[in-house]
Order: C-alpha cells, then sequence, then structure tokens
C-alpha cells in the first residue's frame, strides 16, 4: 500500500476532537466546538489544513501558541513517502497527537510494528482512544519523546512530528543500521524549519539532509525564543541563503554537526 491510498482508508474525522482551535482575527486562538457548529468543523477537518487541537499546553478559554495539531495533509503525504514505510518495518512515532499519523503508519507497516510517543497525558489519552475506536492497536506510550522507547527498540524508523533543535541521540541507539530517522528541525541554519532524513549506520552514526520546508510545532523542552528565529534568518541571509538541500547533518554521541555542502564544512 502507498501513503495515498493509507489516507483513503483512514477517516481523518474519526481522529479530530469535538473541540478544535480556531484564530480570531484579534490574534487570539478560540474553541471551536462541533456540536455549535458541526458544518464548519467538518469542512476544517476535509480541507486538509493543519487544525489546532490544543494551545499553551491546555489552554481553556483562548491561547497563543498551537501545542498539539493534527498536521496538513500535504506534509503528512510528504512524511510517509520519504519515509518508505512497507508491511513488517517497525516504526516509532515521537508525537502522537490525534493519533491520525499513527493509524495511517499502521495500515503501511502492520499496527502492531507501531509505537508513538506523546508527553502530553490527555492528548495521549484522546490518541489511545481514538485508535481503539478505530481498530488499530498502535502502542501508544505517554512520556517524554526525547528518551525514545527502548522496549520496543530497534526500529528500521524514527518519525518526529515534532521539531527538534538538538536530535536526541537515543533516536539514533534505538534506530537498526540501515534505519532512518526523519525529524523536523527547529530555526537552526535555515529559517523553512526544514525536515531532516538521516541514515543511521553501524557506528551509531546517523548523517543526511534536510530535504524540504517542514514548519512543525517545537518539541516540549526544545521550544526556543523568538529570537532565534529572526537570528537564524539573518545568518542565512548573510551566508547568501543557500538552498534547503545543500545543508546537511551528521549526528554522533558527541552532538549534532550541521553542514552546508559536505561533511567537513560544518557550520552553524
Ligand atoms: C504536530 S503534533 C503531532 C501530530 C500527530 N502526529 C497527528 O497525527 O495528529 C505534535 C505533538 O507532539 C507532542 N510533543 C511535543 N513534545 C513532545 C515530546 N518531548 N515527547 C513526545 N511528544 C511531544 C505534542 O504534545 C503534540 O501532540
Amino acid at each position: 500500500m502507498n501513503p495515498a491510498e493509507a489516507l483513503r482508508r483512514v477517516p481523518r474525522e474519526n481522529f479530530i476532537p469535538d473541540l478544535i482551535w480556531v484564530r480570531r482575527d484579534d490574534g487570539w486562538a478560540v474553541p471551536l466546538r462541533r456540536a455549535d457548529d458541526p458544518e464548519r468543523w467538518l469542512e476544517m477537518v476535509r480541507d486538509g489544513d493543519s487544525i489546532t487541537t490544543q494551545v499553551d499546553d491546555g489552554a481553556t478559554e483562548k491561547g497563543t501558541w498551537p501545542t498539539s495539531s493534527a498536521s496538513a495533509l500535504h506534509i503528512v503525504t510528504t512524511m510517509l513517502e520519504t519515509l518508505k514505510v512497507e508491511p513488517g518495518v517497525k516504526v516509532l512515532e515521537i508525537g502522537a497527537g490525534t493519533g491520525y499519523n499513527a493509524a495511517l503508519l499502521a495500515e503501511l507497516a502492520g499496527p502492531s510494528n507501531v509505537t508513538t510517543i506523546e508527553i502530553d497525558p490527555d492528548v495521549a489519552e484522546q490518541a489511545r482512544a481514538a485508535l481503539a475506536r478505530s481498530g488499530y492497536g498502535v502502542k501508544v506510550v505517554t512520556g517524554d519523546g526525547t528518551h525514545g522507547h527502548a522496549d520496543g527498540a530497534p526500529y528500521d524508523r524514527v518519525i518526529a512530528t515534532a521539531a527538534v533543535y538538538e536530535l536526541p541521540y537515543t533516536w539514533v541507539e534505538q534506530t537498526r543500521p540501515g534505519g532512518f530517522i526523519l525529524a523536523p528541525w527547529g530555526p537552526t541554519v535555515h529559517p523553512d524549519e526544514p525536515l531532516a532524513l538521516l541514515r543511521v549506520s553501524e557506528g551509531g552514526t546517523a548523517e543526511g539532509r534536510f530535504t524540504c520546508p517542514g514548519w512543525f510545532m517545537p518539541m516540549r523542552g526544545q521550544r526556543v525564543a523568538q529570537q532565534v528565529r529572526h537570528e537564524t534568518r539573518e545568518t542565512w541571509e548573510k551566508q547568501g541563503k543557500p538552498a534547503l538541500s545543500r545543508f546537511g547533518i551528521t549526528v554522533t554521541n558527541h552532538g549534532t554537526r550541521i553542514w552546508l555542502d559536505s561533511p567537513d564544512n560544518p557550520i552553524g
């Protein structure tokens, strides 16, 4: 099965909570309840954009920053195509959110091969319930994805759906040599906050390149000030705005190195 078929098989509305968040003209995000406006709720679910499902780590009246969401369908599809998930491939997802992407992964890999981690207990419970209701026996772990999930390791694929500033080395340790890690990057060297696809090698090194713009919300524990975004853009502009695909990343147990064109030209 390919990702497009998986998307056709899993109804998104079965994973979106009845309460979602919309941005008002004055800038505040406010709740939209399905019961109050079922047509607008369904329109938002069906049009494929990202849908905010939590703000400010659990505000109830109004809020500013999205802290959980169902990602836009175009980036969900791109990530699944990039990851090349086939039946029998063991996958660890960081950031269960609504559970929708975990359901798609279950269609591609088989439910027993998918583990997803969510840091927010309420969000994790909703994902668990939605997956169970839809008949996907995916394991949903409540916890900090920074630590991965050693119990199920090694994985063939690790996919993060929240952005990292520093890639946790545990993800490399828990990936089988020859396996892949796909992670959105925070504002470090490129203002588009791109996705990175890294291949893990025998020696415990992960290396790869940025592939396309990502724009994911940051992982809890890796949030940075807005100022860092401005500084990243300024530095990138001073470098002559190198194309995203020219940047690469090497992760070892000594840390993360970002380079331009070749691993022997580190920057940042
Ligand atoms: C963009 S949403 C994920 C979308 C999700 N994959 C889906 O299909 O709906 C990002 C999620 O990552 C979670 N998250 C943030 N930091 C995390 C961390 N350190 N460990 C695990 N989950 C985290 C957030 O609570 C949020 O639910």
